[in-house]
């Protein structure tokens, strides 16, 4: 019998197989780099948060790691900023994040420089502010943010991407993102939003408790005006998605005198409500609201709804032009636009001017703190 031997082996063929492997190999590299050509790696995008060490920061920054605000595949470089006695803490959630191991995370920065947080921002959520303190005047309060929010601001104006959108969320949220606009005037002012997707959000939550239907086919509510306690939540256009179709929520909840009364004051109440009960006040909800504020102005609002944002207003329904006012928009490629023609019922424009009028008051305050500045005319 005629023993295998390397010998005997037929080498033309071995040379083909080895031939064909290469072959495939090098097909294989070329597809790999046309495809990295097609689809680079995604840049990431740099998000910062302010008072990031606070209950809504700590809420907030996973969430933003996690994709939540950006989507599963956008990578992201995490700025937080705090103030120096709250540095220790911000140092812990520094290494919390490293220890989550995010997969979107390209970087943290945790610091006590404005500055430096505020570096090549894309998006900048802003939840740092003072609160109001027992025995704390209004106007104290309104001072001490209002001399937050200028340098802030200006921080912004210095250091940020030309184009970076700004949300912000602390109290009185309104007010701050019109300081933050008087004073980065170089972020267009479409860009300069504020918070109150949280009351929205509430809203839905509420006529989804009382319909008993999935929050998710509930949609159109609208919130006006302040994120305070004389905000119009708004359910004339809010709609059901039923079995049979889109139906009013008016007529499926078939009861005005709840939805004038009891819904409104709950939504509008809802803050001081969690306060009681939890003797804190909302985080993860706020934090759940801010990412799905950013995702939208990003990433778009589905076709035929619409959420609320606190945007500069240009005079529509009326609101005076220059008030950080909530309206319902619609977002697309990254911009937002106030839904118009909206049909605007007496008590409806009753509450609309309320809530504006307080507005009116807040800027009002804000610019006696801030006097002798000329922009606030
Ligand atoms: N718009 C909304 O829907 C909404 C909802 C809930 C809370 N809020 C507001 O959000 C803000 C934050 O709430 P919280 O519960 O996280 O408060 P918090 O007190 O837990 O956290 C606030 C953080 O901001 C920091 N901070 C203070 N001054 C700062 C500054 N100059 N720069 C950077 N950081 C600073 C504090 O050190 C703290 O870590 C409050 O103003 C609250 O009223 C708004």
């Amino acid at each position: 019998m005629e023993m295998l031997s390397w010998e005997n082996v037929d080498h033309t063929i071995l040379q083909k197989i080895l031939l064909l492997f290469i072959c495939i190999s090098l097909f294989w590299k070329i597809i790999r780099y046309m495809c990295g050509l097609l689809y680079p790696e995604t840049e990431p995008v740099t998000v910062l948060v302010t008072g990031a060490a606070g209950q809504i920061g700590y809420a907030l920054v996973p969430m933003i790691a996690r994709g939540v605000m950006l989507g599963p595949n956008q990578p992201v470089i995490l700025h937080m900023l705090d103030i120096e006695p709250a540095a220790d803490s911000l140092k812990g959630v520094k290494m919390e994040l490293i220890d989550a191991a995010f997969p979107l995370l390209r970087g943290v920065v945790a610091t006590t420089d404005v500055a430096e947080a505020c570096k090549g921002v894309n998006i900048a959520v802003m939840v740092g502010g003072f609160p109001r303190k027992e025995g704390m005047e209004r106007k104290d309060v309104m001072s001490k943010n209002v001399s937050i929010y200028k340098a802030q601001a200006s921080a912004l104006e210095q250091h940020a991407a030309s184009d970076c959108k700004v949300l912000v969320v602390a109290n009185p949220a309104n007010t701050n993102a019109l300081i933050l606009k008087e004073f980065a005037p170089s972020i267009p002012e479409k860009n300069i939003t504020c918070l109150t997707r949280l009351d929205h959000n509430r809203a839905l939550g509420q006529i989804s408790e009382r319909l008993s239907v999935h929050v998710s086919d509930v949609k159109n509510v609208i919130i006006w005006g302040n994120h305070s306690s004389t905000q119009y939540p708004d359910v004339n256009h809010a709609t059901i998605n039923t079995s049979s179709g889109q139906k009013p929520v008016k007529e499926l909840v078939a009861d005005d005198n709840w939805l004038n009364t009891e819904f409104i004051s709950t939504v509008q109440q809802r803050g001081a409500a969690i306060i009681k009960a939890r003797k804190l006040s909302s985080a993860l909800s706020a934090a759940s609201a801010a990412c799905d504020h950013i995702h939208d102005w990003v990433l778009g609002t589905p076709k035929g709804s619409w959420v609320s944002m606190g945007v500069y207003s240009d005079g529509s329904y009326g609101i005076q032009p220059g008030l950080i006012y909530s309206f319902p928009v619609t977002c697309e490629k990254g911009d937002w636009n106030i839904v118009q023609e909206l049909k605007i019922d007496e008590l409806c424009r009753e509450k609309m001017d309320k809530t504006a009028e307080e507005l009116i008051e807040e800027k009002t305050l804000a610019k006696s703190c801030l006097n002798s500045l000329p922009m606030f005319t």
